[in-house]
């Protein structure tokens, strides 16, 4: 990694973004890379913006290294304001964008976060969600306990694993 590089991470680093759960969240993704063994849990809250349902809020919470970390707090911010559509076509490099170039051997940190965000708005609840807030909001207090705990009821908690590749 270059010394431009680090000092980009490291910046985004001091002061990570939208960190943590959302309680309330509309919608939950995580997924897991099996050749690192890195994980990414996104949280999503939707607002209605002109007739539009857009992201209010989103936030994340990491096993990861450094670059996913740094990506993932700049995606969260990059996504608010954006429609589910809108995010969905953000690809990884992209919501890395303000961390300048990539080497190759980091371009999987920025898939971690295109693909929790991308899991997380295909974890939209089908109707409106009025009450039943997600099992893992409601019962695991970070993304260590969801993954240390026993097994929660079925469907509560999904991890996507990707390709090694990915
Ligand atoms: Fe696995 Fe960065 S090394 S996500």
């Amino acid at each position: 990694m270059n010394d431009d590089l680090q000092k980009r991470i490291t910046e985004a680093m001091a002061n990570p973004q939208n960190m943590g759960e959302i309680a309330d969240a509309d919608a939950v993704g995580t997924v897991g890379n099996a050749g690192c063994g890195d994980m990414l849990r996104v949280w999503v809250k939707y607002k209605e913006e002109r007739g539009k349902k857009v992201i209010d809020r989103a936030s994340f919470q990491a096993f990861g290294c450094e670059t996913a970390i740094a990506t993932a707090s700049l995606a969260m911010e990059l996504i608010r304001g954006k429609t589910p559509e809108e995010a969905l076509a953000l690809s990884g490099q992209e919501l890395a964008a303000d961390l300048g170039p990539l080497p190759p051997t980091k371009v999987h940190c920025t898939s971690l976060v295109e693909n929790a965000i991308r899991s997380a708005l295909a974890r939209e609840p089908e109707e409106p969600k009025a009450v039943a807030p997600t099992p893992l909001a409601s019962s695991a207090t970070n993304l260590i306990d969801s993954f240390t705990k026993p097994a929660q009821k079925p469907g509560g908690v999904r991890v996507v694993l990707l390709d090694k590749g990915k």
